[in-house]
């Protein structure tokens, strides 16, 4: 990834940095199918994006402060500015309790955002990828969600995000990846995993929920998974189909699932978790992980009980695999504690 020669660049390490405008002559020397607008570049998955980004790819690391996406004139001017050739867009409201108290804010950012993304992409000649959730199922599935299988949301949040997904198909832009994942950690956000640790190194007693079903996934992983569909996009395009067909002639663009592999509930992921943090000799304070159900935690937002994603599609039209849950999890904490508590 390089950020020189762009004054809109930001430093790989920290995901944010100097913004602004690139001129005439800067736009000329960088090849626009090869910069990268990452919105929402401030997040959990937005600063991995930015820090997984090949060295091929010129990146411009755009936060909240940056690009509000909820604005859509001020983004199209930046994206204007800028003149990306792809737009991946990590922005979103996240806070899935919250949500339910602030529906309108939620659909804003991640409902009728996403749409107006797509719009400027399509007439920019942009391709847009725009991160979604498994919290578009009811979970009421017993076998791994497909792309095709009917989203039915259970919260403002999950309703939201699906409004989102419809809001960019209906755009009429062809070169789009909606990529939904599940049950994200990594470094730079809070999420389960981390929260776990805390809890464990602090509490001797830990009650997690047994009834709730889903893959964890790894930022890293589905950073890389998003760079394999960008790469999959230049591809068909060098193939020489516009309207960005494969090998075999069929459409590549379109909602892909993407989560480590394997399942597991919040419970066994709290064990797993407590297992490597004793492999990696942390002081564990926690003697018992209890299973509770999800009726004894209430919390505003109703979750799926079940949101297994299947990868088959992402597996088959890439020809990438796709790390197993465990081991994507010893890595993540090998990485932040493999020196010991102070990680
Ligand atoms: N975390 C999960 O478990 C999970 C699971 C499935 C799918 N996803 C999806 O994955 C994507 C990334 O989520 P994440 O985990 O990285 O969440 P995150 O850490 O909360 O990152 C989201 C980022 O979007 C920013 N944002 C909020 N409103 C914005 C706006 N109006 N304009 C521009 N940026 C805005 C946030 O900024 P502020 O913090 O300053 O508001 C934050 O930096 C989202 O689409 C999410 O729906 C997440």
């Amino acid at each position: 990834m390089t950020t020189t020669g762009c004054t809109a660049g930001v430093s790989k390490a920290e995901g944010s940095g100097r913004f602004g405008t690139l001129s005439e002559a800067e736009k000329r020397g960088v090849d626009s199918r090869r910069r990268i607008a990452v919105l929402g570049a401030g997040g959990m998955l937005g600063k991995m994006v930015v820090q997984k980004a090949p060295p091929a790819f010129d990146v411009l690391a755009l936060t909240k402060a940056q690009a509000d996406i909820s604005d859509p004139s001020k983004t199209a001017e930046v994206l204007d500015q800028l003149s990306p050739g792809v737009v991946i867009n990590c922005g979103a409201v996240t806070d899935v309790d919250g949500c339910e108290r602030t529906p309108q804010t939620a659909e804003s950012v991640n409902g009728m955002a996403p749409g107006n993304l797509a719009a400027w992409c399509l007439a920019a000649g942009a391709l847009l990828v725009h991160v979604s959730t498994d919290f578009v199922f009811d979970g009421n599935k017993k076998t791994p969600y497909v792309e095709s299988d009917p989203p039915n949301p259970l919260s403002a949040y999950g309703r939201s995000k699906l409004l989102g997904e419809e809001r960019v198909a209906a755009s009429g832009i062809k070169r789009y990846f909606i990529v939904r994942t599940s049950w994200l950690y990594g470094p730079w956000g809070r999420n389960f995993v981390d929260t776990m640790v805390r809890l464990l190194l602090d509490r001797e007693v830990l009650s997690v929920v047994s009834d709730q079903v889903g893959s964890p996934t790894y930022t890293e992983d589905l950073a890389e998974a998003i760079f394999d569909l960008v790469r999959l996009d230049g591809d068909a395009r060098r193939l020489g189909s516009r309207g960005g067909e494969g090998k075999d002639g069929a459409a590549v663009h379109g909602i892909y699932h993407f989560a480590d592999r394997g399942a597991c509930s919040r419970y066994e992921l709290a064990e797993r978790i407590a297992h490597e943090l004793v492999r990696l000799g942390l002081p564990v304070k926690a003697r018992k992980i209890r299973p509770i159900r999800t009726e004894d935690y209430p919390l505003p937002a109703r979750r799926p009980a079940y949101s297994v994603l299947s990868t088959d599609k992402f597996r088959t039209v890439t020809g990438k695999s796709v790390p197993d849950w465990r081991e994507a999890l010893a890595r993540y904490l090998e990485s932040r504690f493999g020196g010991g508590a102070s990680g």
